[in-house]
């Protein structure tokens, strides 16, 4: 209920703010005192139990997940590519394509709930599913359960940190806990955040500006700048009979729900890292970051966006990219 509402406002605040917006502000008008910052910055670090992260490590890279072997989290995620596969769709077990785009994992414990549809609450839940999906990882837990308890070195690590030993909930939980170490900071936009006035250039500060005057921040918005609620795709106008292709995959939070309200809703994705996460739109259709700006200011703030303002908030998308640590690209 709170997410509708949540979701209702910021289409509100969409549609009744757009409009009043005349021109695109100056460069370096930051005068930021009255003007309270919609995007926070990341946390450095998270306190987890270092050996639950390192046994979630191990997990996410080892095969056995899936029922041949072949298929692991880090597959998919593939952490030294900014935690994603680079495809339009994901590619399983067996080869067998998927139908939606796969996210990152990097800051995904800052999302409020998990799949572009929003159908996992937490990450523990989460984990669950890539491991059933048939096109995914396709096996079940007393599969994995079995591969895994065969082997010494993970009895000794789960009989150490989880009194069950390796269990599907003890396999979750470690998973769950490596994901919230998986943590981007020091973003160039965290550091202007932070004070530091001269992270940003003058395009860059243009392109922040025009991303809070049109409303964008309104739905991407808070410490992952976005992740916080649904939201239709197609505020202005139909998307998806535009573009005239509306399968099982675009119904987004209908298929968990069954509520007509809720057909073409998504979770509003985070933009952290977004420059590195082509292709966009959660079935990957779309191949650049200035065709994602684009759509997004027809269909979402009903403006036509020039050239010149396409490029400047991709120029502030790109300060986005954050500190991928032990991962780099
Ligand atoms: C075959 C490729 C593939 C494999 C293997 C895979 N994933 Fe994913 N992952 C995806 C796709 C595709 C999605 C989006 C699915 C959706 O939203 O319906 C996703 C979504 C996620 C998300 C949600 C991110 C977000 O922003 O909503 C997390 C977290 C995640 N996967 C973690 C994992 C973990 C942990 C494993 C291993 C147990 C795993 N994945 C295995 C492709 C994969
Ligand atoms: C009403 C809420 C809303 C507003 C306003 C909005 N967006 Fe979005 N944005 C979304 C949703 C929902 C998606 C997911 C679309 C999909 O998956 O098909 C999205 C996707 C994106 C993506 C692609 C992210 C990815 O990983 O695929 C980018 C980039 C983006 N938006 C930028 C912007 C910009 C720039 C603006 C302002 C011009 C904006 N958005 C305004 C809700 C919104």
């Amino acid at each position: 209920m709170a997410l509708l509402v949540l979701a209702a406002v910021a289409a509100w605040y969409v549609q009744s703010f757009a409009p009043a917006i005349a021109e695109a502000p100056s460069a370096g008008d930051d005068s930021g005192a009255f003007d309270p910052e919609p995007l926070a910055p990341l946390p450095r670090s998270v306190d987890l139990d270092a050996a639950k992260v390192a046994l979630g490590a191990r997990l996410f890279k080892d095969g056995r997940l899936s029922h041949d072997d072949t298929v692991a989290c880090a597959t998919c995620h593939d952490l030294g590519r900014a935690g994603i596969d680079g495809r339009r769709t994901a590619v399983g077990v067996g080869g067998k394509v998927g139908t939606v785009n796969t996210p990152t994992v990097f800051n995904s414990g800052f999302n409020v709930c998990q799949f572009w549809d929003g159908r996992a609450p937490t990450l523990e839940e989460q984990a669950a599913g890539p491991v059933h999906n048939p096109i995914e990882m396709a096996s079940d837990w007393p599969e994995v359960v079995g591969k895994l308890g065969q082997d010494r070195s993970y009895r000794n690590e789960f009989g150490h940190l989880y009194a069950g030993g390796v269990s599907s909930a003890a396999i979750k939980d470690a998973i769950a806990t490596y994901e919230r170490s998986l943590i981007t900071p020091d973003s160039r936009l965290d550091r202007y955040l932070r004070g530091d006035r001269g992270a940003l250039d003058d395009r860059e500060l243009r392109g922040y500006r025009l991303f809070k005057d049109l409303g964008c921040a309104s739905c991407h918005q808070g410490i992952n700048v976005g992740g916080n609620f649904y939201a239709g795709l197609g505020v202005f106008g139909d998307f998806f009979r535009d573009r005239g292709k509306d399968g099982p995959e675009d119904q987004g939070r209908f298929n968990v729900t069954g509520k007509e309200d809720d057909r073409h809703r998504f979770r509003v994705p985070s933009l952290r890292n977004v420059a590195r996460t082509a292709p966009y739109f959660h079935d990957g259709t779309v191949p650049t970051l200035e065709e994602a700006i684009r759509l997004m200011g027809k269909y979402q703030i009903g403006r036509d966006l020039s050239g010149e303002e396409i490029g400047l908030i991709a120029a502030f998308l790109q300060t986005l990219t954050g500190n991928y640590q032990g991962h780099p690209l």
